[in-house]
């Protein structure tokens, strides 16, 4: 096999409407428009409208749009109830998994035509953050809160998991948080989710594959590693040493290194301003770390393979989500409350393209490196001649 198809990088598998990533600009545009000006006029309710319809929503559209978001935010009791059970350390990204599988299993009935996938697609996008929320109570011995229906998508789940309104500033970075993470093409959940709706598996089951495939440290669960790797670090004044032994030992920096972007990613732009201006609110040492972080792994890089080497997405988010207070394993599962309306565009696209080259089911192809014993295949042995 070529060097070249190795993770499929190149390889363009499938046409798309959502998003397209411009690696050497470093552009991320949604539907047409550029995620930065999405982040400066837009909120996170009209960008997942935006995902899923292919346009821009009018007053009326984006009214009824987040009512049904609103009424669909609660969970079964039953299922907070079954949360309990769980051991308290569980990890929150299986938790999640397994609840948004469970989904399927509370709801729903029709699951074949577009308008319901659309119905799914919604009732997602408003349960992923009560989910993981409640989660986060139970596992503390709380009470999971209701929704509150006055609160924006992002101030709500501030709220239900920290009881209290978030103030307009934080609700504000928290909701462009959200809209920077919404989509991203095909990376490994996406294309994960897109795999398993191409054999006509439903929306509960594609997103749950995906928030699996999310979990992954090289994937969503980088920014988790991010902020254990900040915390290990510490000080400032010990960045430039801890980077260097570990790229001497050719170990990977989390946050840092990007499949597609060979300049610097916009989000990780967007992100880094935010962390700066919440580290000078709350005086914590993690944004001057980060980038500390972000300028010895370049220079290293540089010194060590003659490479350039940007952050991610996952850089600066890390230290932006301990400031507000978020526990660090659950930073992968915001990432899912963001990135679920990403997956369920792709999910209807994939299921329901109507313009040719419609997507077909994945099935690539492998080399056989495996044993071989001759052309007639290897004799097979009854297990008492075994040894
Ligand atoms: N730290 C140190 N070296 C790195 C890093 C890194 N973070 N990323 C890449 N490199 C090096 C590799 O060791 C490799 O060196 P080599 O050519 O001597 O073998 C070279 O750069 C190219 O590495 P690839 O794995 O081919 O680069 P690719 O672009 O495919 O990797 C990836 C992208 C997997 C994200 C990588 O940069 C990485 O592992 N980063 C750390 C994990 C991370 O932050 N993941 C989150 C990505 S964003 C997201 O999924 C939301």
């Amino acid at each position: 096999m070529e060097t070249k198809n190795i993770g499929l990088r190149g390889i363009e598998v499938a046409d798309t409407r959502i998003s397209n990533i411009d690696g050497e600009k470093g552009r991320l545009i949604y539907r047409g428009f550029d995620i930065l000006d999405l982040t400066k006029n837009s909120t996170f309710e009209e960008t997942a409208y935006l995902l899923l319809y292919d346009s821009l929503p009018t007053k009326q559209e984006l009214d009824e749009f987040n009512g049904k978001l609103i009424d669909a935010r609660y969970i079964p009791k039953q299922m907070q109830k079954n949360m309990g059970n769980w051991r308290k350390d569980a990890d929150p990204m299986d938790m999640l998994q397994a609840f948004v599988s469970a989904l399927a299993g509370y709801y729903d009935e029709e699951f074949s035509n577009k308008d319901a996938s659309y119905e799914k697609a919604i009732n997602l996008i408003a349960k992923v953050p009560t989910i993981v929320a409640s989660w986060h109570r139970i596992r503390n011995g709380l009470e999971p809160m209701d929704p509150d229906s006055s609160l924006s998508h992002a101030a709500n789940f501030l709220y239900m998991m920290f009881g209290e309104r978030p103030d307009p500033e934080v609700e504000k970075i928290f909701d462009t948080c959200l809209i920077l993470h919404a989509d991203h093409t095909f990376n490994a959940s996406t294309f994960t989710a897109r795999q398993v709706a191409s054999t006509r598996a439903h929306m509960y089951s594609a997103s749950s594959a995906a928030i699996g495939a999310l979990s992954g440290e090289l994937h969503g669960g980088a920014n988790t590693e991010v902020m254990k790797m900040l915390l290990e670090i510490g000080e400032l004044d010990k960045v430039e040493g801890w980077i260097k032994e570990k790229m001497n030992a050719g170990e990977r920096i989390m946050g840092m290194g990007h499949a597609v972007y060979k300049t610097y990613d916009p989000r990780a732009q967007v992100l880094k301003e935010l962390s700066r201006k919440l580290a000078e609110k709350t005086k914590e040492p993690w944004y001057d770390i980060t980038e500390k972080v972000e300028t010895t792994t370049i220079s290293e890089m540089k010194s060590q393979k003659d490479k350039d080497i940007y952050p991610n997405v996952d850089l600066y988010s890390a230290s932006l989500y301990y400031m507000l207070k978020i526990p660090m394993d659950l930073n992968t599962p915001i990432f899912a409350i963001s990135r679920v309306v990403g997956w369920a565009a792709h999910i209807i696209e994939e299921k329901f393209a109507e313009a040719a080259p419609k997507p077909a089911l994945y099935r690539p192809k492998a080399t056989y490196v495996g044993k071989y014993c001759g052309p007639e295949g290897c004799e097979y042995q009854t297990l008492d001649l075994r040894k």
